[in-house]
């Protein structure tokens, strides 16, 4: 690991992650081993990982796997599903799983559709979905709390992105810790310090079996392309992800960041169907969405 200028073997590199995970949990203020935590899984590299971390740290984790019905071709969602059951099976843990079809009548692809005409990728309404259901859920089932499996790579290819674009209402509210607040659940994500490389390695030697393929319309995405960006970077500085996304959190934990002052988040109120927290005037994104691709299917 160059930028950290240490060379682990199997063994050590198996207590080294999840030892740095337990310091930024605790430095963070994620969680307590008193809490009940939901880890949403994907039957990726990273959130299995995190799963079986969390479970190894003595945390009380149990699982969330939603179905988003996406098939591309490889069978994405079913083959996803399979691994994230065969991870709960063989460690003995409570996995929730939840279908988005058959809890609303309508698969990812489907509502893209109806949202797009037919135009553009899922991808904006498969994170709204995703997003939406996984508070509803955390709340529902009353966990304390909601973790991801998001690593360094995604949450820097995020930070790029609302900086370029000087996106001062998402620039605040990134970060390891998402505070509870009405209508939300708190969400964590105890890997964002963790290289892309570093998850996969623990997967494999861990023997985890996960999806190897990203979802079938990740392809070509903005994100996939800041990645890469930030990989070319990191090839000549290594190091320079892990800096750019660990200043950010200081300046902004000292108020250094200029767009702090001008910034006031919307007002929000509760969605009159669904209660989650909306800024628009009537129904929440989420339910207008559902709304509209029913009506269009009947
Ligand atoms: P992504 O948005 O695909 O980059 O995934 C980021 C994180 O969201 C993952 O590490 C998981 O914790 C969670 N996640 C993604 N897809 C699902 C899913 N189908 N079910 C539950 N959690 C998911
Ligand atoms: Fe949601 Fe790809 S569109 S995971
Ligand atoms: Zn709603």
């Amino acid at each position: 690991m160059r930028q950290h200028k240490l060379a682990l073997c199997r063994e050590h590199y198996l207590q080294w992650v999840p030892e740095q995970t337990e310091r930024f949990i605790i430095k963070y203020q994620m969680f307590t081993k008193g809490e009940k935590i939901l880890v949403a899984v994907s039957g990726g590299k990273d959130s299995l990982s995190l799963w079986d971390i969390l479970v190894r740290l003595g945390y009380q984790a149990d699982g969330l796997y939603l179905g988003l019905g996406i098939d591309g071709g490889i069978d994405y969602s079913h083959e996803s599903q399979r691994l994230s059951e065969k991870f709960a099976d063989e460690h003995n843990l409570k996995l929730h799983v939840v279908d988005i079809e058959k809890e609303y009548g309508q698969s990812i692809p489907m509502l893209a559709e109806s949202s797009h005409r037919g135009y553009g990728k899922p991808c904006a309404v498969c994170g709204l979905a995703k997003r939406h259901e996984m508070n509803r859920i955390a709340r529902d089932l009353g966990y304390d709390v909601l973790a991801t499996g998001h690593n360094l790579d995604d949450e820097a290819a995020v930070l790029f992105g609302n900086t370029l674009n000087w996106s001062s209402e998402y620039l605040l509210r990134q970060g390891p810790v998402l505070p509870e607040a009405e209508g939300l659940a708190r969400k964590v994500k105890p890997l964002c310090r963790f290289y892309e490389r570093e998850m996969t390695a623990y997967a494999l030697l861990s023997g985890i079996e996960y999806i190897y393929e990203e979802c079938p319309f990740a392809e070509g995405s903005q994100s996939i392309f800041y990645k890469e960006t930030l990989n070319q970077l990191e090839t000549t500085r290594p190091g320079v992800k892990l800096t750019f996304y660990l200043r950010f959190l200081e300046a902004r934990k000292s108020g250094e960041l200029f767009i702090e002052k001008n910034v006031r988040l919307g007002d929000l109120h509760p969605c009159p169907k669904c209660g989650q927290p909306t800024s628009t005037s009537d129904l929440c994104t989420f339910c207008r969405m559902i709304e509209k691709a029913n009506i269009e299917a009947e």
